[in-house]
């Protein structure tokens, strides 16, 4: 191919929406919808994306949990399902959050400035977006290197019950 053509290719690859493409990572796919990558842990496999309807199907290497600074239990499963669109995921399944005793489906996720709502259907928590800027890693979270610590508000889906 000619030098134009690579890099007419190569520019309009950079401008074109998220695809199941496999440079496209679930996590560059969130940020397209103005999504933190911290939604996911690491281990993401790859995704599936219908593009007229935002219909999505995620994958992770295992089913993955962890506790987010000692205060929220969160489950997710080897794939979620959903539907994402700009600062709104909808219809989730596969992530669940311990709440009291009970696991609850994390139903929608709807990111409002800088805040990041995840709602249980008959709750919803709300907690600053710098939150999600690192992924958490299955089993011990964000608390790895135990350096890195930060409290997240542990009574929100309660008190908003
Ligand atoms: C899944 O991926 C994560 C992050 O890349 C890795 O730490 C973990 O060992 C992997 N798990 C399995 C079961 O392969």
């Amino acid at each position: 191919m000619s030098p134009i053509i690579i890099a007419f290719l190569s520019l309009s690859l950079s401008v074109l929406p998220p695809s199941s493409a496999d440079k496209f990572t679930a996590y560059d796919a969130l940020q397209t919808f103005n999504f933190p990558v911290g939604l996911l842990p690491k281990g993401a496999l790859g995704y599936d994306l219908d593009e007229k309807t935002g219909k999505f199907t995620a994958y992770l290497n295992e089913t993955c949990s962890f506790s987010l600074e000692g205060s929220y239990d969160l489950k997710y499963q080897s794939k979620i399902t959903g539907y994402i669109s700009r600062n709104n995921l909808r219809n989730l399944n596969g992530i669940s959050v311990k709440v009291l005793f009970l696991w609850l489906n994390i139903v929608e996720v709807t990111r409002v400035d800088d805040e990041i709502d995840f709602s249980v259907g008959i709750a919803s928590a709300s907690f600053p977006i710098n939150n999600f800027d690192q992924c958490p890693q299955c089993g011990c979270g964000l608390d790895c290197d135990t350096v890195h610590v930060r409290k997240m508000k542990s009574n929100a889906f309660v008190s908003s019950l």
